[in-house]
């Protein structure tokens, strides 16, 4: 069984719960896009791990993980990540594999990202991670960028050189310091050395795992609302984290693909610049925050809070071909009166947006339309079985499923291994 995972919202969605458990049933764990811009939250007993770029499967010993083609990866980042997860007691050797045909986020991209958001006006302003994301995949489409196999390359070092100059003209053009490029030569000589034993054809690999029979789980990261195609343009990642990314990210065709799940929050949130239509910036949105634990794993930032938006799921829906839902988060609306989901923007010239507008403009003219549904008022984090929640939480669930389309699969009320019912997947 091959699955891709998605996020359906702007990210933030607890994906790191729900793939942890479906890598359970997974030979196999591919990253197809975005780098370490993600953060993905995983808890495992007392432990909390956060991982950025190394597939949560690793998490998983004897697990195959990959770093797909789609990716942009920054070196450090990851040499500091395989570090860590080593000292956590995972093994990595014969089972951690980067593909040679993956970009490589350089130093001068992150200065770029940095200086680049500096720069734009306010409005404007997009709220990156800061980790050089934009600019790596700018370099890649633009046909300059630099590929994880290009480290085996005897002129490595020299293209090193001729890109840092290049990238400082750039730097100055914005404002920002320029680098010294034997400084830079200096930091990756020794990268070359520590990740040369992971670099591998993935394409290969992940045909002779599918002909072999093995399971591959489709690790997206970030979500479709930030999607570089469907999202909220200009306010997105650079990559196509939605389904058909998994393909083009990974070299594998979508025939091979026999289900895609798709994380949903049971309220909205998102981190960084852009519109949010139920948005809310009052005492509820406030005790959203708080009991969701809403601050980015990444960045630390606090996230944006509103309440659920059917109008986006429903998108997210047809754009990714969402068979299962894993829901998340259901909890942190136990203590809520009443709860509210949002099923269409209204114009104020009375017209109802029911799918997500392109012209990002009419939102500024638009208001959510709300079904206000009675809240459940106890606490359902120790629920073991669907058929045991409120009634009220029950058809709080039923009816957004009855506007967003899709099956239910996984229902998760806390963030604890234990706390995921699974339902239909
Ligand atoms: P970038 O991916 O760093 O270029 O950031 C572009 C936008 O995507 C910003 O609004 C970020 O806050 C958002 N973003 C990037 N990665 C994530 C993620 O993993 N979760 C939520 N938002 C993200």
């Amino acid at each position: 069984m091959n699955t891709v995972l998605v996020g359906a919202q702007w990210g933030d969605e607890g994906k790191g719960k729900v793939i942890d458990f479906l890598t359970e049933e997974a030979d196999v764990v591919v990253r197809f896009q975005g780098g370490s811009n993600a953060g993905h939250t995983v808890v495992v007993g007392d432990k909390k791990y956060v991982l950025h770029l190394v597939p949560s499967g690793v998490l998983h010993e004897g697990k195959h993980c990959v770093i797909g083609n789609g990716v942009v990866m920054d070196p450090f980042d990851l040499m500091k990540e395989l570090e860590q997860v080593e000292s956590w007691g995972f093994e990595l050797k014969g089972r951690f594999h980067i593909s040679e045909r993956a970009h490589m986020v350089m130093q001068w991209h992150r200065a770029i990202d940095r200086a680049e958001e500096a720069a734009r006006p306010a409005g404007r302003k997009i709220g990156t991670t800061g980790r050089g994301i934009g600019p790596a995949y700018a370099a890649k489409v633009g046909r300059y960028g630099m590929r994880v196999g290009d480290i085996l390359k005897p002129n490595f070092l020299d293209v090193v050189r001729a890109q840092v100059e290049e990238a400082n003209r750039a730097l100055e053009a914005l404002g920002a310091h320029p680098l010294d490029a034997e400084e830079m030569v200096k930091l990756y000589t020794p990268m070359v050395a520590a990740l040369m034993p992971y670099v591998t054809d993935t394409i290969q690999f992940m045909h002779e795992s599918l002909e072999a029979g093995k399971s591959v789980l489709f690790e997206g990261a970030q979500a479709t609302m930030l999607d570089v195609d469907f999202g909220t343009y200009p306010f997105v990642t650079s990559s196509n984290p939605t389904a058909g990314g998994a393909c083009t990210g990974s070299g594998v065709s979508p025939r091979a693909i026999d289900r895609v799940i798709g994380v949903l929050k049971l309220y909205t949130t998102r981190v960084g610049e852009g519109p949010f239509p139920t948005e809310l910036k009052d005492a509820d949105g406030e005790t959203l925050r708080r009991r969701g634990g809403e601050f980015g794993a990444t960045t630390g930032r606090p996230r944006r809070c509103g309440w659920f938006d059917a109008v986006v799921a429903r998108y997210a829906q047809r754009v990714n071909g969402v068979d299962f839902w894993a829901m998340t988060k259901l909890d942190v609306l136990d203590e809520f009166e009443t709860v509210k989901i949002c099923t269409g923007y209204r114009r104020d010239d009375g017209f109802v947006y029911q799918t997500f507008p392109a012209d990002l403009a009419v939102l500024d003219r638009c208001e959510p339309v709300y079904e206000e549904l009675p809240g459940w008022k106890c606490e359902t984090s120790h629920v073991t079985r669907y058929e045991d929640l409120p009634e009220n939480a029950r058809k709080y669930v039923e009816r957004v499923l009855e506007l967003v389309g899709g099956k239910l699969g996984v229902l998760s009320v806390g963030p604890a291994r234990e706390t995921t019912l699974r339902i239909g997947v």
